[in-house]
């Protein structure tokens, strides 16, 4: 065992997790609601499935509980701005963060990145209350694909990946 854990420590050893970087977006009543998150990871392939962290001071993380869906777009490389716009860098806030980037729409009237290194179209199948989040496992019910190569967010820098 280590020492007792404090906020500060956390933070720092956390900090050290290298993340992917997506924009979790959802849209209900006109309104689309979307926030930079690294909190993102793999469930299953059967149902293929994903989960979020979403904390729940956040207007996406109500919207999305209130809508019951949610997309993940995978940042490329060159998406520093959009993270950081999304993370509410300026104070932009709500709708108006969609204002940079290619944003489209799904079948469902959710934000889609068009060039996106991939997007994940979810549907919220299971939530779970942990601390200042809110878990979401969402069922995936549509994928898109690109090329590119991802944002990667570590000791609170970008980064774009470079093979070895
Ligand atoms: C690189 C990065 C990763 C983040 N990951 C998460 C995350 O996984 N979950 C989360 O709730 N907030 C995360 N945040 C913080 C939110 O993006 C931020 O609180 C949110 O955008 C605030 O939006 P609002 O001002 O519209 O409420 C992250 C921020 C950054 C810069």
């Amino acid at each position: 065992m280590g020492v007792p854990v404090d906020t500060a420590t956390f933070r720092a050893a956390m900090a050290r997790f290298p993340g992917a970087v997506t924009i979790v977006t959802t849209a209900g009543a006109g309104a689309r609601r979307g926030i930079t998150a690294t909190a993102v990871c793999s469930v299953s392939a059967d149902p293929p499935s994903l989960l979020v962290c979403l904390n729940r001071a956040t207007g996406t993380c109500a919207m999305v509980a209130d809508t019951g869906m949610f997309n993940v777009s995978l940042l490329a490389g060159d998406g520093g701005a959009t993270a950081l716009r999304f993370a509410g860098a300026g104070g932009v806030t709500g709708d108006d963060k969609f204002a940079l980037g290619d944003w489209r729409t799904d079948a469902r009237g959710l934000p889609l990145l068009a060039d996106a290194v991939a997007n994940f179209c979810c549907e919220v199948a299971e939530q779970v209350q942990a601390g200042s989040h809110t878990v979401f496992i969402g069922h995936i019910v549509g994928i898109t694909l690109t090329d590119a190569a991802p944002l990667v967010y570590e000791r609170a820098r970008f980064h774009r990946l470079a093979p070895i």
